[in-house]
Protein backbone atom coordinates (compact mmCIF):
# COMPACT_ATOMS: atom_id res chain seq x y z
CA UNK A 1 0.00 0.00 0.00
CA UNK A 2 1.43 3.17 -0.94
CA UNK A 3 1.77 5.56 1.94
CA UNK A 4 2.83 9.53 2.13
CA UNK A 5 6.49 10.16 2.63
CA UNK A 6 8.63 12.05 4.82
CA UNK A 7 12.26 12.77 4.17
CA UNK A 8 14.10 12.39 7.47
CA UNK A 9 18.52 13.80 6.56
CA UNK A 10 20.98 13.09 9.53
CA UNK A 11 22.90 15.84 9.45
CA UNK A 12 24.00 16.13 13.23
CA UNK A 13 26.84 14.68 13.48
CA UNK A 14 30.60 16.44 14.15
CA UNK A 15 31.65 13.76 11.45
CA UNK A 16 35.29 13.64 13.70
CA UNK A 17 37.53 11.42 11.23
CA UNK A 18 37.13 14.70 8.92
CA UNK A 19 39.55 16.18 11.80
CA UNK A 20 37.59 19.74 10.88
CA UNK A 21 36.79 22.81 12.88
CA UNK A 22 33.75 22.98 10.15
CA UNK A 23 30.92 20.06 10.47
CA UNK A 24 31.51 17.33 7.87
CA UNK A 25 28.21 17.90 5.83
CA UNK A 26 28.59 21.20 5.22
CA UNK A 27 31.91 20.30 3.35
CA UNK A 28 31.98 21.67 -0.07
CA UNK A 29 32.48 19.15 -2.69
CA UNK A 30 32.07 20.90 -6.29
CA UNK A 31 30.81 23.89 -4.67
CA UNK A 32 28.01 22.66 -2.22
CA UNK A 33 27.74 21.10 0.67
CA UNK A 34 27.71 17.66 1.15
CA UNK A 35 24.57 16.92 2.73
CA UNK A 36 22.75 19.46 -0.25
CA UNK A 37 23.42 16.46 -2.61
CA UNK A 38 21.07 14.38 -0.59
CA UNK A 39 18.43 16.87 0.10
CA UNK A 40 18.10 17.33 -3.01
CA UNK A 41 17.87 13.72 -3.80
CA UNK A 42 15.44 13.30 -1.41
CA UNK A 43 13.22 16.31 -2.64
CA UNK A 44 13.37 14.93 -6.36
CA UNK A 45 11.04 11.45 -4.47
CA UNK A 46 8.57 14.40 -3.91
CA UNK A 47 8.17 13.62 0.20
CA UNK A 48 5.54 15.31 1.97
CA UNK A 49 7.97 17.59 3.71
CA UNK A 50 11.75 17.01 4.71
CA UNK A 51 13.23 17.42 7.68
CA UNK A 52 16.94 17.79 8.52
CA UNK A 53 18.27 16.81 11.50
CA UNK A 54 20.86 19.32 13.13
CA UNK A 55 22.99 19.78 16.02
CA UNK A 56 26.94 20.05 15.80
CA UNK A 57 26.93 23.41 14.74
CA UNK A 58 23.65 23.71 13.97
CA UNK A 59 22.86 27.44 13.71
CA UNK A 60 25.76 27.40 10.94
CA UNK A 61 24.02 24.55 9.25
CA UNK A 62 20.68 26.34 9.36
CA UNK A 63 21.93 29.59 7.89
CA UNK A 64 23.82 27.34 4.84
CA UNK A 65 20.90 25.39 4.16
CA UNK A 66 18.06 27.94 4.20
CA UNK A 67 16.19 26.51 1.15
CA UNK A 68 12.37 26.30 1.47
CA UNK A 69 10.98 23.14 2.31
CA UNK A 70 13.49 22.05 4.74
CA UNK A 71 12.29 21.22 8.28
CA UNK A 72 14.75 21.22 10.76
CA UNK A 73 15.24 19.37 13.58
CA UNK A 74 17.46 19.63 16.39
CA UNK A 75 19.12 17.15 17.85
CA UNK A 76 20.52 18.58 21.04
CA UNK A 77 23.32 15.87 21.92
CA UNK A 78 24.40 13.73 19.18
CA UNK A 79 23.83 10.14 21.03
CA UNK A 80 23.81 8.44 17.62
CA UNK A 81 21.88 7.81 14.88
CA UNK A 82 18.47 6.58 16.56
CA UNK A 83 18.94 9.03 18.76
CA UNK A 84 18.56 11.63 15.72
CA UNK A 85 15.47 9.94 14.85
CA UNK A 86 14.06 10.14 18.57
CA UNK A 87 14.23 13.67 18.00
CA UNK A 88 11.39 13.90 15.84
CA UNK A 89 9.13 11.39 17.50
CA UNK A 90 6.78 14.16 18.93
CA UNK A 91 6.38 15.32 14.82
CA UNK A 92 6.04 11.53 14.14
CA UNK A 93 3.03 10.72 16.51
CA UNK A 94 0.94 12.76 14.14
CA UNK A 95 2.36 10.66 10.99
CA UNK A 96 1.67 7.39 12.06
CA UNK A 97 0.08 6.30 8.68
CA UNK A 98 3.15 7.60 6.52
CA UNK A 99 6.74 6.15 5.27
CA UNK A 100 9.65 7.67 6.55
CA UNK A 101 12.59 7.66 4.60
CA UNK A 102 15.68 8.15 6.63
CA UNK A 103 19.23 8.79 5.12
CA UNK A 104 22.32 9.57 6.42
CA UNK A 105 23.50 13.13 5.72
CA UNK A 106 27.20 12.01 4.22
CA UNK A 107 26.15 10.37 1.10
CA UNK A 108 26.77 12.61 -1.65
CA UNK A 109 26.50 10.40 -4.54
CA UNK A 110 23.02 9.19 -3.71
CA UNK A 111 20.37 9.09 -6.30
CA UNK A 112 16.90 9.05 -7.15
CA UNK A 113 16.92 6.24 -9.13
CA UNK A 114 19.17 4.25 -5.85
CA UNK A 115 16.10 5.00 -3.88
CA UNK A 116 13.04 4.62 -5.52
CA UNK A 117 13.16 0.58 -6.19
CA UNK A 118 14.09 0.52 -2.31
CA UNK A 119 10.61 2.66 -1.99
CA UNK A 120 8.76 0.04 -4.42
CA UNK A 121 10.00 -2.73 -3.01
CA UNK A 122 9.00 -1.25 1.00
CA UNK A 123 5.54 -0.60 -0.39
CA UNK A 124 5.10 -3.78 -2.17
CA UNK A 125 6.15 -5.79 0.62
CA UNK A 126 4.35 -3.69 2.85
CA UNK A 127 7.54 -4.01 5.49
CA UNK A 128 7.63 -2.25 8.50
CA UNK A 129 11.39 -1.64 7.74
CA UNK A 130 13.04 -1.94 4.36
CA UNK A 131 17.03 -0.82 4.60
CA UNK A 132 19.70 -0.62 1.52
CA UNK A 133 22.03 -3.76 1.71
CA UNK A 134 24.57 -3.07 -0.61
CA UNK A 135 27.60 -5.08 -1.32
CA UNK A 136 30.94 -4.13 -0.57
CA UNK A 137 34.36 -6.18 -1.53
CA UNK A 138 36.41 -3.94 1.10
CA UNK A 139 33.27 -3.95 3.97
CA UNK A 140 35.73 -2.11 6.30
CA UNK A 141 33.38 0.67 8.48
CA UNK A 142 30.65 -0.43 7.70
CA UNK A 143 27.78 -2.19 9.96
CA UNK A 144 27.27 -6.18 8.58
CA UNK A 145 24.24 -7.73 7.30
CA UNK A 146 23.29 -10.75 9.20
CA UNK A 147 20.56 -13.23 8.26
CA UNK A 148 19.13 -15.28 10.89
CA UNK A 149 17.03 -17.22 8.92
CA UNK A 150 13.52 -17.60 8.87
CA UNK A 151 12.89 -13.47 7.79
CA UNK A 152 14.97 -12.14 10.80
CA UNK A 153 17.73 -9.86 10.57
CA UNK A 154 20.27 -7.76 12.13
CA UNK A 155 22.96 -4.98 11.93
CA UNK A 156 26.20 -5.51 13.41
CA UNK A 157 28.56 -2.28 13.68
CA UNK A 158 32.61 -2.41 12.40
CA UNK A 159 33.21 -2.01 16.62
CA UNK A 160 31.05 -4.70 17.78
CA UNK A 161 31.81 -7.72 14.83
CA UNK A 162 33.02 -10.47 15.48
CA UNK A 163 36.09 -11.60 13.50
CA UNK A 164 34.02 -13.65 10.94
CA UNK A 165 31.11 -11.13 11.27
CA UNK A 166 33.75 -8.67 9.44
CA UNK A 167 34.02 -10.83 6.49
CA UNK A 168 30.52 -10.50 5.58
CA UNK A 169 30.00 -8.04 2.61
CA UNK A 170 26.63 -7.53 2.84
CA UNK A 171 26.56 -3.97 3.88
CA UNK A 172 24.12 -1.51 5.52
CA UNK A 173 24.60 1.59 3.29
CA UNK A 174 22.80 4.05 5.39
CA UNK A 175 19.08 4.10 3.52
CA UNK A 176 16.00 3.04 5.77
CA UNK A 177 12.65 3.70 5.18
CA UNK A 178 9.83 2.54 7.84
CA UNK A 179 6.67 2.57 8.63
CA UNK A 180 6.24 5.40 11.46
CA UNK A 181 3.55 3.43 13.46
CA UNK A 182 6.12 0.46 13.96
CA UNK A 183 9.03 2.86 14.04
CA UNK A 184 7.37 4.64 17.00
CA UNK A 185 6.65 1.24 19.14
CA UNK A 186 10.54 0.19 18.49
CA UNK A 187 12.12 3.21 19.25
CA UNK A 188 12.11 3.19 22.83
CA UNK A 189 13.86 -0.35 22.87
CA UNK A 190 17.08 0.92 21.42
CA UNK A 191 19.67 0.99 24.24
CA UNK A 192 23.08 2.57 24.15
CA UNK A 193 25.40 -0.50 25.54
CA UNK A 194 27.78 -0.70 22.95
CA UNK A 195 31.08 0.16 22.95
CA UNK A 196 30.46 3.78 21.31
CA UNK A 197 27.65 4.34 24.26
CA UNK A 198 25.19 5.61 21.38
CA UNK A 199 22.19 4.47 19.84
CA UNK A 200 22.73 3.21 16.98
CA UNK A 201 19.73 3.32 14.24
CA UNK A 202 20.91 -0.15 13.20
CA UNK A 203 19.84 -2.11 16.14
CA UNK A 204 16.02 -1.08 15.04
CA UNK A 205 16.70 -4.07 12.34
CA UNK A 206 17.07 -6.92 15.04
CA UNK A 207 14.55 -4.79 17.61
CA UNK A 208 11.90 -4.89 14.77
CA UNK A 209 12.42 -8.03 13.57
CA UNK A 210 12.00 -9.70 17.09
CA UNK A 211 8.69 -7.78 17.48
CA UNK A 212 7.37 -9.66 14.23
CA UNK A 213 7.27 -6.85 12.31
CA UNK A 214 8.64 -7.38 8.71
CA UNK A 215 12.21 -6.42 8.24
CA UNK A 216 13.62 -6.68 5.18
CA UNK A 217 16.93 -5.22 3.41
CA UNK A 218 16.10 -4.54 -0.50
CA UNK A 219 19.54 -6.27 -1.79
CA UNK A 220 21.97 -4.53 -4.07
CA UNK A 221 24.88 -4.97 -5.76
CA UNK A 222 27.97 -2.56 -5.40
CA UNK A 223 27.68 1.00 -6.45
CA UNK A 224 29.76 3.98 -5.80
CA UNK A 225 26.59 5.63 -4.91
CA UNK A 226 26.12 4.01 -1.86
CA UNK A 227 29.65 4.50 -0.16
CA UNK A 228 29.61 7.65 2.29
CA UNK A 229 31.82 10.25 3.50
CA UNK A 230 33.52 9.90 6.74
CA UNK A 231 37.29 11.30 5.99
CA UNK A 232 38.38 13.64 3.25
CA UNK A 233 40.23 10.93 0.90
CA UNK A 234 36.59 9.29 0.66
CA UNK A 235 35.37 13.08 0.05
CA UNK A 236 38.15 13.60 -2.46
CA UNK A 237 36.91 10.31 -4.36
CA UNK A 238 33.71 11.63 -4.15
CA UNK A 239 34.42 14.55 -5.50
CA UNK A 240 35.51 12.95 -8.42
CA UNK A 241 32.55 11.10 -9.38
CA UNK A 242 30.31 14.32 -9.24
CA UNK A 243 32.38 16.23 -11.71
CA UNK A 244 32.40 13.40 -13.90
CA UNK A 245 28.77 13.53 -13.78
CA UNK A 246 28.57 17.53 -14.11
CA UNK A 247 30.90 17.42 -17.29
CA UNK A 248 28.62 14.23 -18.50
CA UNK A 249 25.81 16.26 -18.21
CA UNK A 250 26.83 19.59 -19.87
CA UNK A 251 27.98 17.33 -23.07
CA UNK A 252 25.26 15.69 -23.14
CA UNK A 253 22.77 19.20 -23.14
CA UNK A 254 25.15 20.41 -26.00
CA UNK A 255 29.01 22.32 -24.58
CA UNK A 256 32.13 21.29 -25.82
CA UNK A 257 34.19 20.46 -23.33
CA UNK A 258 37.14 20.03 -25.00
CA UNK A 259 39.90 17.76 -21.71
CA UNK A 260 37.27 17.08 -19.08
CA UNK A 261 40.24 15.41 -17.33
CA UNK A 262 41.22 19.02 -16.49
CA UNK A 263 38.14 21.19 -16.60
CA UNK A 264 36.67 22.26 -13.21
CA UNK A 265 32.65 22.85 -13.00
CA UNK A 266 31.03 22.99 -10.20
CA UNK A 267 27.97 21.97 -9.45
CA UNK A 268 25.69 24.79 -9.86
CA UNK A 269 27.26 26.08 -12.81
CA UNK A 270 24.92 26.53 -15.81
CA UNK A 271 26.03 26.49 -19.80
CA UNK A 272 24.44 27.21 -22.94
CA UNK A 273 24.41 25.23 -26.15
CA UNK A 274 27.60 25.25 -28.63
CA UNK A 275 29.55 26.60 -25.66
CA UNK A 276 33.42 25.66 -25.91
CA UNK A 277 35.47 24.99 -22.83
CA UNK A 278 38.83 24.61 -23.15
CA UNK A 279 41.34 23.01 -20.96
CA UNK A 280 42.01 23.99 -17.53
CA UNK A 281 39.06 26.12 -17.21
CA UNK A 282 37.44 26.89 -13.38
CA UNK A 283 33.78 27.62 -13.52
CA UNK A 284 33.15 28.08 -10.17
CA UNK A 285 29.92 28.89 -7.69
CA UNK A 286 26.50 30.27 -9.33
CA UNK A 287 27.77 31.00 -12.70
CA UNK A 288 25.74 31.07 -15.71
CA UNK A 289 27.36 31.13 -19.39
CA UNK A 290 25.21 31.34 -22.40
CA UNK A 291 25.04 29.84 -26.08
CA UNK A 292 28.44 29.44 -28.27
CA UNK A 293 30.81 31.36 -26.11
CA UNK A 294 34.24 30.31 -26.07
CA UNK A 295 36.00 30.19 -22.54
CA UNK A 296 39.73 29.69 -23.28
CA UNK A 297 42.50 27.42 -21.64
CA UNK A 298 43.22 28.58 -17.67
CA UNK A 299 40.35 30.81 -17.40
CA UNK A 300 38.65 30.89 -13.64
CA UNK A 301 35.11 32.37 -13.55
CA UNK A 302 33.60 32.57 -10.12
CA UNK A 303 29.76 33.45 -9.45
CA UNK A 304 28.99 35.48 -12.85
CA UNK A 305 26.55 35.78 -15.69
CA UNK A 306 27.98 35.31 -19.15
CA UNK A 307 25.81 36.40 -21.92
CA UNK A 308 26.29 34.49 -25.64
CA UNK A 309 28.67 35.08 -28.43
CA UNK A 310 31.17 35.47 -25.75
CA UNK A 311 34.59 34.84 -25.75
CA UNK A 312 36.80 34.70 -23.05
CA UNK A 313 40.88 34.43 -23.73
CA UNK A 314 43.37 32.27 -22.11
CA UNK A 315 44.41 32.68 -18.05
CA UNK A 316 41.43 35.63 -17.31
CA UNK A 317 39.83 35.85 -13.79
CA UNK A 318 36.22 36.58 -13.92
CA UNK A 319 34.61 37.38 -10.30
CA UNK A 320 31.00 38.51 -9.60
CA UNK A 321 30.50 40.36 -12.32
CA UNK A 322 28.54 40.46 -15.39
CA UNK A 323 29.04 40.73 -19.23
CA UNK A 324 26.22 40.63 -21.81
CA UNK A 325 26.06 39.22 -24.89
CA UNK A 326 29.64 39.35 -27.77
CA UNK A 327 31.70 40.78 -25.23
CA UNK A 328 35.45 40.04 -25.28
CA UNK A 329 37.68 39.40 -22.15
CA UNK A 330 41.67 38.45 -22.43
CA UNK A 331 44.37 37.30 -22.55
CA UNK A 332 45.38 38.16 -19.24
CA UNK A 333 42.15 40.12 -17.30
CA UNK A 334 40.81 40.46 -14.20
CA UNK A 335 37.45 41.69 -13.89
CA UNK A 336 37.14 42.00 -10.22
CA UNK A 337 33.19 41.87 -8.48
CA UNK A 338 30.70 44.48 -9.79
CA UNK A 339 31.94 44.37 -13.64
CA UNK A 340 29.82 44.93 -15.65
CA UNK A 341 30.75 44.42 -19.65
CA UNK A 342 27.89 45.90 -22.08
CA UNK A 343 27.37 44.15 -25.47
CA UNK A 344 29.95 44.13 -27.52
CA UNK A 345 32.38 45.67 -24.91
CA UNK A 346 36.38 44.41 -25.04
CA UNK A 347 38.95 44.27 -22.60
CA UNK A 348 42.27 42.97 -23.41
CA UNK A 349 45.64 41.99 -21.60
CA UNK A 350 46.53 43.18 -18.55
CA UNK A 351 43.15 45.03 -17.41
CA UNK A 352 41.58 45.51 -14.40
CA UNK A 353 38.30 45.99 -13.56
CA UNK A 354 35.77 46.82 -10.23
CA UNK A 355 32.85 47.66 -9.48
CA UNK A 356 32.60 49.75 -12.67
CA UNK A 357 30.35 49.66 -16.14
CA UNK A 358 32.09 49.27 -19.60
CA UNK A 359 29.32 50.46 -22.08
CA UNK A 360 28.09 49.19 -25.30
CA UNK A 361 31.13 48.55 -27.56
CA UNK A 362 33.48 50.16 -25.60
CA UNK A 363 37.01 48.88 -25.62
CA UNK A 364 39.92 49.06 -22.65
CA UNK A 365 42.12 47.03 -24.53
CA UNK A 366 46.31 47.08 -22.59
CA UNK A 367 47.42 47.47 -19.50
CA UNK A 368 45.12 49.92 -17.40
CA UNK A 369 43.39 49.60 -13.97
CA UNK A 370 39.24 51.20 -14.04
CA UNK A 371 37.70 51.30 -10.82
CA UNK A 372 34.47 52.69 -9.36
CA UNK A 373 33.56 54.17 -12.61
CA UNK A 374 30.64 54.41 -14.93
CA UNK A 375 31.83 54.19 -18.77
CA UNK A 376 29.53 54.87 -21.19
CA UNK A 377 28.96 53.54 -25.15
CA UNK A 378 32.01 53.34 -27.67
CA UNK A 379 34.51 54.83 -25.36
CA UNK A 380 38.20 53.96 -26.18
CA UNK A 381 40.54 53.34 -23.03
CA UNK A 382 44.06 53.98 -24.08
CA UNK A 383 46.56 51.83 -23.24
CA UNK A 384 47.87 52.56 -19.43
CA UNK A 385 44.88 54.50 -18.22
CA UNK A 386 44.44 54.39 -14.85
CA UNK A 387 41.66 55.56 -12.85
CA UNK A 388 42.65 57.32 -9.38
CA UNK A 389 39.82 56.38 -7.35
CA UNK A 390 41.39 55.87 -3.83
CA UNK A 391 43.21 58.21 -1.87
CA UNK A 392 43.66 56.02 1.29
CA UNK A 393 40.98 57.04 3.16
CA UNK A 394 37.74 56.84 0.86
CA UNK A 395 36.94 55.54 -2.72
CA UNK A 396 35.62 58.06 -5.62
CA UNK A 397 33.61 57.78 -9.03
CA UNK A 398 35.02 58.37 -12.55
CA UNK A 399 32.29 58.93 -15.26
CA UNK A 400 33.37 58.61 -18.73
CA UNK A 401 30.57 59.74 -20.99
CA UNK A 402 29.66 58.24 -24.36
CA UNK A 403 31.84 58.64 -26.90
CA UNK A 404 34.66 59.77 -25.04
CA UNK A 405 38.24 59.02 -26.20
CA UNK A 406 40.79 58.28 -23.39
CA UNK A 407 44.70 58.82 -24.59
CA UNK A 408 47.20 56.16 -23.69
CA UNK A 409 48.96 56.74 -20.20
CA UNK A 410 46.10 58.80 -18.80
CA UNK A 411 45.32 58.79 -15.10
CA UNK A 412 41.71 60.09 -13.90
CA UNK A 413 42.31 61.51 -10.66
CA UNK A 414 38.37 60.77 -8.97
CA UNK A 415 36.22 62.53 -8.11
CA UNK A 416 35.58 63.43 -12.46
CA UNK A 417 33.57 63.18 -15.20
CA UNK A 418 35.03 63.06 -19.06
CA UNK A 419 31.93 65.01 -20.83
CA UNK A 420 30.64 62.73 -23.69
CA UNK A 421 32.64 63.10 -27.27
CA UNK A 422 35.56 64.55 -25.39
CA UNK A 423 39.44 63.83 -25.87
CA UNK A 424 42.11 63.51 -23.57
CA UNK A 425 45.80 64.19 -24.94
CA UNK A 426 47.98 61.16 -24.02
CA UNK A 427 50.17 60.51 -20.88
CA UNK A 428 47.35 63.21 -18.96
CA UNK A 429 46.75 63.70 -15.05
CA UNK A 430 43.45 64.26 -15.40
CA UNK A 431 41.81 65.84 -11.89
CA UNK A 432 39.33 68.21 -12.68
CA UNK A 433 35.68 67.74 -14.86
CA UNK A 434 36.26 67.77 -18.77
CA UNK A 435 33.47 69.32 -21.16
CA UNK A 436 32.10 67.29 -23.67
CA UNK A 437 33.36 67.74 -27.20
CA UNK A 438 36.72 69.06 -25.63
CA UNK A 439 39.90 68.28 -25.77
CA UNK A 440 42.11 67.86 -22.32
CA UNK A 441 46.05 67.79 -21.95
CA UNK A 442 47.40 67.93 -18.80
CA UNK A 443 51.26 67.44 -18.91
CA UNK A 444 54.27 69.55 -19.08
CA UNK A 445 54.91 70.46 -22.02
CA UNK A 446 58.32 69.16 -24.09
CA UNK A 447 61.60 70.35 -23.39
CA UNK A 448 64.56 70.26 -26.15
CA UNK A 449 67.73 70.80 -25.44
CA UNK A 450 69.56 70.72 -28.98
CA UNK A 451 73.58 69.17 -28.61
CA UNK A 452 73.07 68.42 -24.74
CA UNK A 453 73.80 64.72 -25.10
CA UNK A 454 76.75 65.11 -26.79
CA UNK A 455 78.09 67.47 -24.99
CA UNK A 456 77.72 65.25 -21.61
CA UNK A 457 79.18 62.20 -23.58
CA UNK A 458 82.40 64.19 -23.85
CA UNK A 459 82.62 65.21 -20.35
CA UNK A 460 82.81 61.32 -18.95
C1 LIG B 1 26.46 4.38 9.78
C2 LIG B 1 25.78 3.07 10.21
C3 LIG B 1 26.48 1.90 9.55
C4 LIG B 1 26.47 2.07 8.05
C5 LIG B 1 27.06 3.42 7.63
C6 LIG B 1 26.83 3.62 6.16
C7 LIG B 1 24.98 3.51 12.48
C8 LIG B 1 25.13 3.23 13.90
N1 LIG B 1 25.84 2.95 11.65
O1 LIG B 1 27.78 4.35 10.30
O2 LIG B 1 25.81 0.69 9.89
O3 LIG B 1 27.17 0.99 7.45
O4 LIG B 1 26.44 4.49 8.35
O5 LIG B 1 27.53 4.72 5.66
O6 LIG B 1 24.09 4.24 12.10
N2 LIG B 1 24.32 11.59 12.91
C9 LIG B 1 23.38 12.36 13.55
N3 LIG B 1 23.33 12.33 14.91
C10 LIG B 1 24.15 11.54 15.65
C11 LIG B 1 25.09 10.74 14.98
C12 LIG B 1 25.16 10.78 13.61
O7 LIG B 1 22.61 13.08 12.92
O8 LIG B 1 24.04 11.55 16.89
C13 LIG B 1 24.39 11.64 11.43
C14 LIG B 1 25.73 12.06 10.87
O9 LIG B 1 25.78 13.46 10.71
C15 LIG B 1 25.79 11.31 9.56
C16 LIG B 1 24.91 10.08 9.77
O10 LIG B 1 24.17 10.33 10.94
O11 LIG B 1 25.26 12.07 8.50
C17 LIG B 1 25.71 8.82 9.91
O12 LIG B 1 26.63 8.93 10.98
P1 LIG B 1 28.11 8.36 10.87
O13 LIG B 1 28.81 8.66 12.13
O14 LIG B 1 28.73 8.77 9.60
O15 LIG B 1 27.80 6.77 10.81
P2 LIG B 1 28.76 5.62 10.30
O16 LIG B 1 29.79 5.37 11.34
O17 LIG B 1 29.22 5.91 8.94
CA1 LIG C 1 29.13 7.69 7.61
Amino acid sequence: MKKKLLGYVLAAGQGTRFKSSKIKILHPLLGQPMVKYVIDTVQDLYPESIHVVVGYQKEIVMKTLPSPGIEFIIQQEQLGTAHAVMAAEKILEKKKDCDLLVINGDLPLIRKEDIAPIMEFHQKENNALTFLAAHMDNPYGFGRIIDEGKGKYRVVEENEATSNQKKIKETNAGIYVFQVEALLEALPKVSNKNSKGEYYITDLVEILSSMGKKTRPYKSGFSENFVGVNDRFEMAQAVKSLRLRKIRKLCLEGVTIVDPSSSWIEQEVEVGRDTVIHPSAVLEGKTSIGKECSIGPFVHVRGSQIGDEVKIMTSSVIEESRLENEVQVGPFSHLRPGTLLQAGARVGNYVELKNTRLGRRSKALHLSYLGDSEIGEEVNVGAGTITCNYDGVKKYKTVIEDGAFIGSGTQLVAPLKVGKGAYIGAGSTITKNVSPDSLAVARSRQVEKSGWARRKKKKA
